[in-house]
Order: structure tokens, then C-alpha cells, then sequence
């Protein structure tokens, strides 16, 4: 088993349907409101921890009616919630309507996520850790801090840059595996990702910035994988019904490092995280859409 430490945000996502979006000024009913955990280091730490690997996490949330929620659902997947902090503010909210035409729009409030210091997160013990996962949702001087540690104690490093943001070559060249989606590649390295040369340019770009392995996610296309020693692996994405596809990346994600951390090869873990996440679109929502090792199981056989 691999012991995963996942550094990033945590969110609850409020979730209301409506026939139409409100006009500036205006006050609507609503059809349903529904709450959700998310956020994507909460999101990445449920999948890798459903999928087979022991998780920490390291984050933070409010002092407000959903931060104690949020850790309850966590620590039902059995998460460790040690260095998750309480901060004198809200918890990180997504405020989302959805209309009739499935059109969404979103409010996204950093909250408890924005306010992570350095000392937050100095008394973790990094060297346990067989790899720490980092996104972009949570600032960026908390990242690198992580990073710096990581490198100090020589403990691979996987980094989804989501959302997209330039960060300086020093630090590209402290990730071991980056993992991003293609409108993330194409913001990173301002190369489209429309055919197969775009992709290889594009992911050969970041390994000249000294990251050693690269995946880009490509929705329905599937994947593409290559490290600094210009070894090539693609999957193809499983043909499924798709229901809702929020989430894929983050269960992809959490199921590759699961088992690539655990000594699996790369093709393994790739075909394994392919699956899972296929079975992530089949399923309305996001971390209750994440499958578990035996759901993935049944699903290979
Ligand atoms: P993100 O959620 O970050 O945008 P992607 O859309 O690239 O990530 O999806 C991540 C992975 O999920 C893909 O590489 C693929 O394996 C799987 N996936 C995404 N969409 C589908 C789909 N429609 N059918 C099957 N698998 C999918
Ligand atoms: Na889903």
C-alpha cells in the first residue's frame, strides 16, 4: 500500500437547479438545492484513498457550519485529517445554478483555502510519505513551501497545475510527475493540444523545464504519458454512457498515484486509472461518483 500525503483545497459545493439564471438585481426560486464536498485536493485525496492507498491531507476549513461536515465525510473514507486547520473564516464554497439547459454558473469562494501559511503546514513529517500531490488551489507560497520540503526529504512529487497558472522553471524542475488536462497543458505551455505533435510538443516542453514525467489528460481521447527518457504510453478512454463527466480528472488522478506509488507500472496504473475514472462519468456528481477498488475490479473482469 502507498502512503500518500495530498496538500490542497477543500470545498462544499452548494448546488442549486433552476429553470433560468437570475438577471443582475434579480430574485429567483430555486427548484432544489443539493450540498457537496468538494474541492480539488479533497476530491484527489477520496479517490486515491478509495482506490487503494493511505491518505493524509493536509489543508484547511472554516469555522463555519461545513467545515466539521466536510472532515466527517472525509474521515468516512478514511482519510487522516491531523493537519487539516480550522481557520476564523468560512469554509472554500462553490456557489452553482444549474439551468434547464444544464448550463451552470459558478461562484467559487477561496475561503479557509486562501489562508494556508507555511506554518500551517510545517510540522507534517514529509519523509513518511511515498509521494505528495499538490493542485493550484491553495496559494501558491503554501505549494512551493511543500515542494522545497519534498525535495529536502527526497519524496517524489506529483503536481496537477489546476487551475493553470505560470509557475517559474526553479520550480517545475521539483515535480516529478505533472499531470494536467489539455486546456491546462495548452495555458502552461502555450502549445494547443489539437493533434498528436501538438501533445508531444507540448509535454516535451515541460520536461525541458526538468519535470521527469508528464500525462495529460484528454477527456473522451484518453491519455498521454512520457518521461525524460522519452518513453511513450497512451490509453484510450473506455466507451461508456456519460452522465457527468466533473471529477474525471481528480479520480484519474488519485487512482494512478494510488497505484503507481505502490510499485506498479506505468502502463498498470494508467490502464487502472482510465477505469476508474470511466466509471467516474457514468455517475452523477463528483466525490460520490468516485468508485472504490472493488467497483474497479469488477469492472476489468
Ligand atoms: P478533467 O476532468 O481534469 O478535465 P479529463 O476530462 O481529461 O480531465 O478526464 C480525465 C480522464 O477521465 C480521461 O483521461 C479519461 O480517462 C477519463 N474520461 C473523461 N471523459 C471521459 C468519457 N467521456 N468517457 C470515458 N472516459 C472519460
Ligand atoms: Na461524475
Amino acid at each position: 500500500m502507498s502512503t500518500i500525503l495530498v496538500a490542497g483545497s477543500m470545498n462544499i459545493d452548494i448546488v442549486t437547479k433552476v429553470n433560468r439564471h437570475p438577471l443582475p438585481g434579480e430574485t429567483i426560486h430555486g427548484m432544489e438545492t443539493s450540498l457537496f464536498p468538494g474541492g480539488k485536493g479533497a476530491n484527489q485525496a477520496v479517490a486515491a484513498a478509495r482506490l487503494g492507498a493511505s491518505v493524509c491531507m493536509v489543508g484547511a476549513v472554516g469555522n463555519d457550519l461545513f467545515g466539521n461536515e466536510i472532515k466527517r465525510i472525509l474521515s468516512d473514507d478514511g482519510i487522516d485529517l491531523t493537519h487539516v486547520k480550522e481557520k476564523n473564516s468560512t469554509t472554500g464554497m462553490a456557489l452553482i445554478t444549474i439551468d434547464q439547459t444544464g448550463e451552470n454558473n459558478i461562484i467559487l469562494s477561496q475561503g479557509a483555502n486562501g489562508l494556508i501559511t507555511k506554518e500551517d503546514i510545517s510540522r507534517v513529517s514529509y519523509d513518511r510519505f511515498d509521494a505528495i500531490l499538490l493542485q493550484n488551489e491553495i496559494p501558491w507560497e503554501a505549494n512551493a513551501f511543500v515542494l522545497e520540503k519534498a525535495q529536502h526529504h527526497q519524496v517524489k512529487t506529483v503536481f496537477n497545475p489546476a487551475p493553470a497558472l505560470a509557475i517559474s522553471k526553479d520550480y517545475l524542475s521539483l515535480i516529478d510527475i505533472l499531470i494536467l488536462n489539455e486546456h491546462e497543458a495548452t495555458e502552461m505551455t502555450q502549445y494547443k493540444c489539437d493533434t498528436k505533435e501538438d501533445i508531444v510538443r507540448s509535454v516535451q516542453f515541460l520536461i525541458d523545464c526538468g519535470v521527469k514525467e508528464v500525462i495529460i489528460t484528454l477527456g473522451k481521447k484518453g491519455s498521454f504519458y512520457m518521461n525524460n527518457k522519452q518513453k511513450v504510453y497512451s490509453t484510450a478512454a473506455l466507451q461508456v454512457p456519460v452522465v457527468d463527466t466533473t471529477a474525471a480528472g481528480d479520480t484519474f488522478i488519485g487512482a494512478f498515484i494510488a497505484k503507481y506509488m505502490s510499485g506498479h507500472s506505468v502502463e498498470k496504473s494508467l490502464d487502472y486509472a482510465s477505469v476508474a475514472a470511466a466509471i467516474s462519468v457514468t455517475i452523477e456528481g463528483a466525490q460520490n461518483s468516485i468508485p472504490n477498488v472493488d467497483k474497479v475490479n469488477n469492472f476489468m473482469q
